[in-house]
């Protein structure tokens, strides 16, 4: 279906868009990389103190997830917006112009749940929030909300979200697997700590 291959090709672009190294350079606060895990994500942006600029790269990398999913959803089909909320979080985990070296795609996990279920989307987020309350690590937040995702579709009576979720799920876990490391040695700095 050229419409699916357009939806993907479209969430794609969308999602490659690196908002965390685009903002904190912007900022001129150098290249977000060679700063702390060196991830381009919210969590890593918020290590450079300027928590304006990492609460700007969370809601724009969920957003630029959960357009994606809407604005297909809404053209094509439900189907085509799960491909371009998926494709979204693959273009942000693995960005053509940034050699395929993205994020870890959480916050573009969150935006596409959001889009394609919100009860869902608030209940992840929820769980995010609850563990990164509780644990101090948005990492082990990020794994917990992202195991908790495809069960929480399910109970919704939303397969093909829960399915969609899984997928992902286990990307982000591939993509945390240094995190996991440190989380299992004890070396993982907890949120907002300036050092890696
Ligand atoms: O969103 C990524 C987060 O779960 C971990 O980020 O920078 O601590 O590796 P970071």
């Amino acid at each position: 279906d050229p419409l699916i291959l357009l939806a993907a090709i479209g969430g794609y672009l969308f999602g490659s868009v690196p908002f965390g190294l685009v903002l904190t350079r912007l900022a001129g606060l150098g290249d977000i990389r060679t700063i702390g895990s060196g991830n381009i994500g919210a969590t890593n942006v918020l290590r450079t103190g300027r928590k304006d600029l990492a609460l700007a790269t969370l809601v724009l990398d969920a957003g630029k997830a959960g357009f994606a999913c809407l604005v297909f959803t809404a053209l094509v089909s439900t189907p085509a917006g799960l491909v371009a909320g998926g494709a979204a979080f693959l273009g942000h985990c693995f960005p053509v112009w940034l050699k395929f070296n993205g994020g870890k795609g959480v916050a573009t996990f969150l935006g596409t749940l959001l889009a394609a279920a919100w009860p869902v989307g608030l209940l992840t987020c929820a769980t995010w929030l609850g563990m990164a309350l509780l644990m101090r690590f948005s990492s082990l937040a990020a794994l917990v909300a992202a195991a908790a995702a495809p069960l929480l579709a399910l109970a919704a009576g939303r397969a093909d979200v829960a399915l969609l979720a899984l997928f992902l799920a286990v990307l982000i876990f591939w993509r945390h697997r240094t995190n996991i490391t440190r989380l299992l040695d004890g070396s993982e700095p907890p949120i907002g700590a300036k050092k890696t």
